[in-house]
């Protein structure tokens, strides 16, 4: 049984004050709960310090790392950094890095390595756009994103790895991917895990879903056979969406 992941990524959305809040107010909710899955939100880096500080049973992701240790690379942030604030969780491949930031595969890679080696889970997304989708090249793009995010990255380090399949259309767009679309990429991800880590690690790995998910979409999407949690962005900025995010899974 593969507890489940929710994480909501705040994109460059809210204040210090208002992520102090929302922590305060989530922390409240869920004090007297033994929550059975792993609830986190990915904040903004100048709120990470303070986020970490003021969450207990929530969970810090950072949004983005650096590729490379140190150096020259002026307004970056480097996995160092993060660990030193005891970060446990970031994201990797997210479709806005990639298409905004101009993120290839080979760098989300270095970032997958650096992270597990530092003993930060990557969360690890990928997924195809919408000329992709309608073109029918869903499996080939997520089967390249899996092979090139994971190259020379051995079984045992894939397994602490997050996997959140994102189809590009559905971000943000209110479209959600229907629970059968979802389902079949996300069984299609596992098997592509199975060919490059083995069927073992396969089937313990957690695959979350993304792409506008929320309240009222979310027990249909993770009561799918392999879809294990969701990457939430819109719909995990208030705190009563939040809650019911958690609420409506099961
Ligand atoms: P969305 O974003 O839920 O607002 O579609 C998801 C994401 O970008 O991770």
């Amino acid at each position: 049984m593969i507890k489940p992941v929710i994480f909501g990524n705040w994109k460059m959305n809210k204040t210090m004050s208002e992520t102090i809040a929302f922590i305060n107010d989530v922390e409240s909710k869920f004090a007297d709960i033994d929550l059975g899955a792993i609830m986190g939100i990915a904040v903004p880096y100048t709120q990470l310090a303070s986020a970490v500080d003021k969450a207990d049973k929530i969970q810090i992701a950072a949004q983005n790392v650096h590729h490379k240790t140190s150096g020259a690379f002026t307004g970056e942030i480097s996995v160092g950094m993060l660990v030193d604030l005891g970060i446990k969780y970031c994201l990797t491949g997210h479709s806005e890095r990639r298409t905004y930031f101009s993120e290839t595969n080979e760098q989300i890679n270095e970032k997958n390595k650096l992270l597990l080696a530092n003993d930060i889970v990557p969360i690890f997304c990928f997924g195809e756009t919408e000329d992709e989708y309608v073109d029918g090249q869903t499996e080939a793009v997520v089967a390249t994103q899996l092979e090139k995010g994971l190259a020379g990255i051995d079984g045992a380090d894939v397994r602490n790895i997050i996997f959140a399949y994102e189809p590009v259309w559905a971000i943000g767009t209110g479209k959600t991917a229907t629970p059968e679309i979802a389902q079949n990429v996300v069984k299609f991800v596992r098997e592509t895990i199975a060919k490059l880590v083995g069927e073992e690690v396969a089937n313990v790995v957690a695959i979350q879903y993304g792409g506008s998910m929320n309240p009222g979409n979310i027990k249909e999407l993770m009561s799918q056979n392999d879809i294990n949690g969701g990457l939430v962005g819109g719909a995990s900025l208030e705190v009563s969406s939040y809650l019911d995010l958690y609420n409506n899974m099961k």
